[in-house]
């Protein structure tokens, strides 16, 4: 089975940290998120990837990933260009994946226990595709299944304004044959003016091919807005962070708990209170690393507390009077005392920057 993974979308509600790079190169528990996505195709034993770059800075995801050879993956990269929608996304895919099975996954989704059990569902079906589903609260921001009073599924609808049932289309579809991209081929832009793979599947139910379906029973996450990344964040240090890994230098500190400190690190004078993570290359000096903080590479925290915060790479932050928590900084953000005259605030923020104080 091969995987499709889509990198694409403006990432709009994620602003500003998207006008720079794709909204699924953010870090959250140390890897970008769609680093987790690819290591879910590794661990579902699909070593061929294609991944289909969008608008936004898709060089970077290039440099990141490479040939894909340090994760132990083949990547092929596809261009997508104009942003068309995600069905359009899969169908650029086309000749890549030729007559085999494959698995779209979109890159802003996480799933904690992972696709391999679904994998292996499938690849024994003889279904055309399958889609996954997650019980949620309200279903109305996601593709949302119908079911007949049998329980078979019947329809799917993109964002529905009156949800057929509580169980929404989780990122992630299973298709074998030709027959997804002929459907596309006939799908019309809907009202955001996108060729959607919802109206693609739910195309495929209404010509008659076979639409299996599995529940995630676990935690899936879209990480589409800022909640969502802290979110995220807590559930994958959570989770993936089961033990302790010092790698760095800890001199007259006490780190407590579940802490990867990465190497070439240094922590000095200070409490690091898990789970949380610390990038290689970052020093912290005379701080509080408290709970679920994620602290990117070549960082530097001197006389600071921290709490249930993402910070990128290149990050500095220096003596300030105040806790910082529920925090996403961008890579290379600055936040400081200001002790110069005239005394104040002094802001220098991106477009659709948040500040709270
Ligand atoms: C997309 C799909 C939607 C699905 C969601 C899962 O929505 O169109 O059906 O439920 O991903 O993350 P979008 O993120 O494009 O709004």
């Amino acid at each position: 089975m091969k995987g499709v993974l889509l990198h694409g979308g403006l990432g709009t509600r994620l602003r500003p940290l998207t006008h720079t790079g794709p909204k699924q190169l953010i870090k959250v528990a140390g890897k970008p998120v769609s680093q987790w996505v690819l290591e879910d195709f590794k661990g579902a034993g699909i070593d061929e990837v294609a991944v289909i770059l969008g608008g936004v800075a898709p060089e970077r995801v290039v440099e990141y990933y490479g040939d894909g050879s340090a994760l132990g993956l083949k990547i092929t990269y596809i261009y997508q260009g104009y942003p068309y929608g995600l069905a359009h996304a899969v169908y650029i895919a086309r000749d890549y994946v030729g007559d085999e099975e494959f698995v779209v996954y979109l890159g802003d989704n996480l799933i904690l226990e992972g696709i391999k059990k679904f994998v292996e569902k499938f690849s024994d079906s003889d279904a055309d595709a399958m889609i996954l589903l997650a019980e949620v609260e309200d279903p109305r921001r996601f593709g949302v299944a119908k079911f007949d009073s049998s329980g078979r599924l019947v329809g799917l609808v993109e964002k529905p304004k009156e949800p057929p049932s509580k169980y929404a289309l989780v990122g992630v579809y299973f298709f074998r044959g030709q027959g997804v991209f002929k459907v596309i081929e006939k799908l019309r832009p809907s009202w955001r003016g996108e060729l959607e793979i919802t109206d693609a599947l739910q195309g495929m139910l209404e010509a008659g091919f076979k639409v299996d379906y599995g529940i995630i029973g676990g935690w899936w996450k879209d990480t589409g807005t800022p909640k969502d990344i802290l979110e995220a964040n807590r559930l994958l240090l959570d989770q993936k962070v089961r033990e302790a890994l010092i790698e760095g230098n800890v001199e007259d500190s006490s780190v407590e708990g579940r802490v990867i400190v990465e190497e070439n690190s240094v922590i000095r004078n200070s409490v690091i209170r898990g789970p949380a993570f610390i990038g290689s290359g970052s020093i912290v000096e005379n701080s509080y690393i408290g709970p679920y903080t994620s602290i990117g590479i070549n960082c530097r925290i001197q006389g600071v507390e921290i709490e249930n915060s993402v910070l990128m790479d290149n990050v500095t932050i220096t003596s300030l009077d105040y806790r910082l928590v529920d925090s996403i900084i961008g890579s290379g953000g600055v936040i400081r005392k200001n002790s110069n005259r005239p005394r104040g605030l002094r802001l220098f923020l991106g477009e659709m920057g948040v500040v709270e104080l």
